[in-house]
């Protein structure tokens, strides 16, 4: 894959010091990424909801250094030397495509509006923030970007920190893989859906019930490794394009119960090859299955096309549109919260994208 357009070819002087700040959201992918290749490449296209209430906010200040990118990671204010190696790695992966980084160094001040042990991952949402905190300082070197290359590259950058990072610049419904028939997909970078969407998946609600806060029992790493020489790779990969062309007039039509059917069986999908992977990962708990349960049982007699999806762990996110809200959620409280850790939920929906925040200072 020709990756040049994303090396910076810009003027070497840039600013002397300064900060820079965003809020990225979280994704949850409705056709999951499962296996990746070279340098953070994915072996199947996927496609995921930008959320809104789960997000990252991340102020990065940048002052110039003596060339060894010192870095220093703040999470609520707090000195969190642990995430310092995975932030010093993604700026070793930018700096091919950003050279000048090596002259700065670094603070990171980031917060997360859901709890850190909640065991939803931040590092999409993490790993956007600070991708586009970077386009920023780029921005200050070379003020020509226009806002799709800006975009396009902040996608680029965060993929390199965390692949589903990919899908959490841009709002609404977002592709990343490259897919025929798909325009503008790319293995490199996330997009926005480029078909028709309808509107009732505008406004999708998304309540994530939090099984379980433990740490993740397959790092997302071990997790991918999973798939190379895994008996079932091949048909699950294809079987995510098909998936993918499978939702295309769902999406158009706001077809409610493809939308059911094609969503629960990528979730499920996902957990059946980590269960029939070597080494083999059962990631849900008792808890897990009995909301799944709970929830086709209230699909069937209550006839609202709500649905669930997974991601590796066991918390569910549960799926709706609006116009099922109250009915919805009433059930959630009364039938399912009981499964969850001390009743913890976040009550999500999609939202818009990546946005800059004011307050960078200098
Ligand atoms: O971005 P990673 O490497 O943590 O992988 C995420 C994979 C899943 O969340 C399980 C699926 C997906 O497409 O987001």
């Amino acid at each position: 894959m020709d990756m040049k357009e994303f090396v910076y070819q810009g003027p070497d002087t840039g600013p002397e010091q300064g900060a820079v700040h965003w809020e990225a959201p979280s994704n949850i992918a409705l056709v999951k990424y499962w296996g990746k290749h070279g340098n953070q490449l994915p072996m199947n296209p996927s496609l995921s909801f930008t959320l809104d209430a789960c997000h990252t906010r991340t102020r990065l200040e940048f002052f110039q250094s003596g060339g060894s990118m010192p870095v220093e990671v703040l999470l609520d204010g707090q000195p969190a030397p642990s995430f310092e190696p995975k932030i010093r790695q993604f700026l070793e992966r930018a700096l091919p495509f950003q050279p000048f980084l090596k002259g700065y160094g670094f603070r990171v001040h980031t917060h997360n509006s859901f709890p850190h042990s909640s065991g939803i991952a931040s590092s999409a949402s993490g790993m956007a923030a600070l991708a586009l905190c970077l386009m920023d300082l780029e921005r200050l070197f070379a003020p020509g970007l226009s806002a799709g290359q800006f975009r396009r590259k902040a996608s680029f950058l965060a993929r390199l920190g965390s692949g589903s990072a990919a899908r959490s610049v841009d709002g609404g419904l977002v592709l990343w893989g490259t897919h025929p028939g798909l325009e503008g997909s790319s293995d490199a970078y996330g997009v926005p859906y480029p078909e028709k969407v309808h509107p009732v998946f505008q406004d999708y609600h998304d309540t994530i019930l939090l099984v379980d806060k433990g740490e993740k029992a397959v790092s997302s790493t071990v997790g991918h490794g999973l798939m190379d020489g895994h008996p079932f790779a091949g048909a699950r990969f294809e079987q995510a394009r098909q998936n993918l062309d499978r939702l295309g007039p769902v999406l158009a039509a706001g077809d409610l119960d493809g939308f059911v059917d094609l969503v629960e069986s990528e979730a499920l999908t996902l957990h059946a090859m980590m269960l029939s992977s070597s080494p083999s990962f059962i990631l849900m708990k008792p808890g897990t299955l009995a909301i799944l349960e709970k929830l086709r049982a209230f699909r069937k007699t209550s006839g609202h096309p709500v649905c669930f999806t997974l991601d590796a762990g066991a918390n569910v996110h549960v799926l709706y549109p609006a116009a099922s809200r109250e009915a919805v959620y009433p059930f959630i409280q009364e039938a399912l919260l009981e499964h969850c850790h001390q009743g913890h939920h976040i009550c999500d929906r999609v939202g818009r994208g990546a946005r800059r925040l004011a307050g960078a200072g200098s």
